[in-house]
C-alpha cells in the first residue's frame, strides 16, 4: 500500500488551491515542532522533563517544565520561516513578535503548547492545540487586536495528541484529516481521511465534581443521561473524563459523544474554564468540519468576537444532536 505522508498531503492541498505555499510551510513547521514535543513528552523522567517549572503563566497557573519546553519549541520553530506575522500562546502574556532580523509573512499562529499538563506527571495523554488566522492588512507589527477575530476566520486548525501513538489532526477547511507519527521514519503518515463525528453516541465527558456549581440546563441534560434506560432518553450512557481536552475531543471525534466544560459558579467570574482562541476555536472548527457542533450553550463558538487574547468561554461540543439538545435546554431557560 502506498503510504501518503503529511508532506505529500499538503502538496496536494496546495495544488488543489486549498492552501498557499506559506500556509503549507507553516503547517510543516508546526508538524516538525510537534515531533520534537512528542520526543520530549515520551522520554518523560529519562529526560528530566517532568515536574514543575517553578513559574506561573499569565493566567496564574503553575507551569510544568513541559509547558515551558513545548512553548519554546513552537516559538523557535516558527520564528524564522517567513510565513508568520506574529504568534500568541497560552504561556505568553502578550503577542510574540517575529524577531526583526527574520522576514515576516501573512499568518498569525496561536497555540496551547501543552494541553492537559496536569496529566504529564501521571503519564496520561496530553496534546498541543493550534489555530491559524490571517494577519489583517494595515501595516505595522500585529497587535492583540489583530488576533481578535472570530473562529470562523480560521484558515487552519489542529491538534496533536501524545498518546500511545502520536497523531496530528488537521483541517484547512476541507474536512478533518489525521496523521500518525511513524517514529522510526520520523514522518506523519496519513491514516484517517475525512474523519466524521458519529451521530449516534452513548458517551459524555464532563468534570462531574463541578455538578453542584452547574446551571439548570446542564443539570437537566446530565441528569437525563444519568437516568439511563429508565429515564427520558430510554438508554444508558457512559461517562469519560481524561482532563486533557485534546484526548477527550479526540475520543469524541473518533467514536462520537459530547464534551462539556460549561459555565458554572466556580468559573463564572473568568467567563469559563477553557480558552477561546487556542482551545475552543480550533476544536470547534475541527468538530464542525467533522459534521459535529460546538456552542457555549447559547451561541456558536465560531461566531464569538473575542475581546481579549486569553479570554475564557464555556464549551459544549461533539455529536450534533446532543449539542443541539443541550443548547436547546439553555435557550428555553
Ligand atoms: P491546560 O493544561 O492547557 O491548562 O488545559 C487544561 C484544560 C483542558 O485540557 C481540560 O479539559 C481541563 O483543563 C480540565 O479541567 P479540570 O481539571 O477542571 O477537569
Ligand atoms: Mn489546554
Ligand atoms: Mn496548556
Amino acid at each position: 500500500m502506498r503510504r501518503v505522508t503529511l508532506t505529500q498531503f499538503l502538496i496536494e492541498q496546495q495544488r488543489a488551491g486549498r492552501v498557499s505555499a506559506d500556509l503549507r510551510l507553516l503547517l510543516e513547521v508546526v508538524a516538525r515542532a510537534v515531533k520534537a514535543i512528542s520526543v520530549n513528552v515520551s522520554k518523560g523522567a529519562l529526560a528530566g522533563v517532568l515536574g514543575e517549572a517553578g513559574t506561573d503563566n499569565v493566567q496564574g497557573e503553575a507551569q510544568k517544565k513541559l509547558d515551558v519546553i513545548a512553548n519554546e519549541i513552537l516559538l523557535l520553530a516558527n520564528e524564522w520561516g517567513g510565513h508568520l506575522a506574529a504568534m500568541a500562546s497560552e504561556e505568553v502574556e502578550t503577542v510574540h513578535q517575529i524577531p526583526f532580523d527574520y522576514p515576516k509573512g501573512g499568518y498569525l499562529l496561536l497555540f496551547d503548547p501543552l494541553d492537559g499538563s496536569s496529566n504529564i506527571d501521571v503519564n496520561i495523554s496530553v496534546g498541543t492545540i493550534f489555530s491559524v488566522l490571517r494577519n489583517p492588512p494595515g501595516g505595522g507589527d500585529p497587535t492583540e487586536q489583530s488576533f481578535l477575530q472570530p473562529g470562523r476566520e480560521q484558515v487552519a486548525a489542529g491538534y496533536a495528541v501524545y498518546g500511545p501513538s502520536t497523531q496530528l489532526v488537521l483541517t484547512v477547511g476541507n474536512g478533518v484529516h489525521a496523521f500518525t507519527l511513524d517514529r522510526e521514519m520520523g514522518s506523519f503518515i496519513y491514516t484517517h481521511p475525512f474523519m466524521t463525528v458519529p451521530e449516534e453516541t452513548q458517551e459524555f465527558a464532563i468534570n462531574a465534581s463541578n455538578a453542584r456549581h452547574w446551571e439548570e440546563p446542564v443539570k437537566r441534560y446530565i441528569g437525563e443521561l444519568q437516568e439511563g434506560k429508565g429515564g427520558p432518553r430510554g438508554r444508558d450512557f457512559n461517562m469519560r473524563w481524561v482532563a486533557s481536552m485534546v484526548a477527550d475531543v479526540h475520543r469524541v471525534l473518533t467514536r462520537g459523544g459530547i464534551f462539556m466544560y460549561p459555565i458554572d459558579e466556580k468559573c463564572r467570574a473568568q467567563g469559563g474554564k477553557l480558552r477561546l482562541m487556542y482551545e475552543a476555536n480550533p476544536m470547534a472548527m475541527l468538530i464542525e468540519q467533522a459534521g459535529g457542533a460546538a456552542t457555549t450553550g447559547r451561541e456558536h463558538i465560531l461566531d464569538i468576537i473575542p475581546s481579549k487574547l486569553h479570554q475564557r468561554i464555556p464549551v459544549i461540543l461533539g455529536s450534533k444532536s446532543e449539542v443541539d439538545r443541550v443548547t436547546g435546554y439553555h435557550l428555553e431557560g
